[in-house]
């Protein structure tokens, strides 16, 4: 398990050095992230020193003699795929703010926007600070938003005050972000199938047909699902990424592979995600030699593929099973016909015309139409983010399935 620890300008800081020995003694991979503030109090070198790890200073290299060690200005983005927790300690009145507004003016601000972990934050400041009116509403607002705040303490104070604004006792950090992680494990012991990429059907050695699909969505999924707790098993086409730490992997090409991978390991599965672009058709014939060119018309006659979602939902049984709907008109009539036409639990709907969704983005804005009859319409936001809000709808989706199981049960 990795955490981000952001280190932020307060007398605490050198605090923050202590935390460090403790989350690793706990098994933690800390890497340290350090405000311009931070440095005024503590040196990077303590926390590079404790971490073993490089600590990030800034988000463009550093000017002002800190260390300039970021491999790209895009590291953020790097470090946000790689966090499974997000620790701000100390956290002062000026980042609280910064995060309840959206700032980013500095590599943690960016990387709490970039990132989708839970986030835990223990504010250290003077009790008047802590108390201000301005101070509690950023702290609610980031309370409302899942933020896990770990109270100050009562207590002498730096500043000569005696009140609420001491950094948390170290055991009380530690606890809440052993809750945060565990909230966030909320699919342990599931077993989970996911279908990515698209398929590609061979015409001849050096031909095929395909689909337009990056990937990247139902990559996103594996990925959140196993940060999830799940057992993860990513059928994927032939894509350009890497496959996401901690899954099982099988890479297939045509969707008779594909088909056949799912069938395989199907009955273990307790959720089937499925967000390939399988072609609907392939080439009747497949030519062991390149066909050569004439001038007479080309005919390629093209069979139905299996479909693998249509198949694995008639035969689901207690799974939950998901589907996509990439449309470019009527999304949601569509959507909802294909829901009931597949007997899914869970279609997620795009409109591929819209601007920042589809093929390609890092982005998608989808709407997702469950069997319960709900429709939730989510604005414009990363892969990532739209993995948790569909695993979000399962694990919803899961819970109506096991009342239902548990009042059939009862009447009986
Ligand atoms: N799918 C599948 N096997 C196929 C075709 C599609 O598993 N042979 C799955 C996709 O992974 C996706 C969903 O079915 O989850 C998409 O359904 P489909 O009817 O293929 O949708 P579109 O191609 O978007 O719709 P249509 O062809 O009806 O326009």
């Amino acid at each position: 398990m990795r955490i981000t620890l952001g280190v932020t300008g307060g007398v605490a800081a050198y605090k923050a050095a202590e935390l460090v020995r403790r989350l690793q003694q706990d098994g933690f991979t800390v890497q340290v992230v350090m405000t311009r503030g931070a440095r005024e109090f503590v040196t990077p070198l303590t926390f590079a020193a404790l971490s073993g790890q490089k600590v990030i200073t800034d988000l463009f290299g550093d000017a002002s003699g800190g260390e300039a060690n970021l491999e790209s200005a895009i590291e953020h983005l790097a470090v946000a795929q790689r966090t499974d927790l997000l620790l701000v300690a100390p956290a002062t009145a000026d980042i609280i703010a910064k995060f309840a507004r959206g700032m980013a003016d500095d590599f943690l601000t960016t990387l709490y926007l970039a990132s989708t972990a839970p986030v835990v934050v223990a504010p250290a400041m003077n009790v008047n600070m802590w108390n201000h009116a301005a101070n509690q509403e950023n702290v609610e607002v980031l309370r409302a938003r899942g933020v896990k705040i770990v109270d100050p303490a009562e207590g002498y104070l730096a500043c000569g005050m005696t009140g609420a604004g001491r950094l948390a006792g170290q055991e009380d950090i530690v606890a809440a972000v052993r809750e945060a992680l565990k909230a966030q494990r909320d699919l342990d012991g599931e077993k989970v199938l996911v279908t990515a990429g698209p398929t590609c059907e061979d015409l001849d050695p050096a031909r095929y047909i395909t689909n337009r699909s990056s990937g990247k969505m139902g990559y996103a999924v594996a990925e959140a699902a196993a940060r999830r707790g799940a057992k993860v098993m990513l059928v994927s086409g032939p894509v350009n990424l890497e496959a996401p730490a901690g899954v099982e992997y099988l890479g297939v090409r045509s969707a008779k592979e594909m088909h056949q991978a799912v069938v395989e390991r199907i009955a273990n599965c307790s959720v089937a995600i499925l967000a390939a672009a399988v072609a609907d058709y392939r080439p009747v014939e497949q030519h062991a030699e390149k066909i050569k060119k004439s001038d007479a018309v080309l005919t390629i006659l093209l069979e139905r593929t299996t479909d693998i979602l249509a198949e694995v939902a008639r035969n689901k049984g207690q799974k939950i099973v998901v589907g996509f709907a990439a449309e470019t008109d009527h999304v949601a009539e569509n959507a909802r016909k294909k829901l009931s036409a597949k007997n899914a639990d869970l279609i997620v709907a795009n409109d591929i015309t819209a601007e920042g969704a589809g093929f390609d983005h890092d982005t998608n804005i989808v709407t997702l139409f469950s069997r319960d009859g709900r429709d939730l319409a989510l604005p414009k936001m990363s892969k990532s983010e739209v993995a948790q809000r569909i695993l979000d709808e399962v694990v919803r989706l899961r819970s109506v399935l096991h009342t239902a199981a548990a009042l059939k049960r009862s009447s009986v």
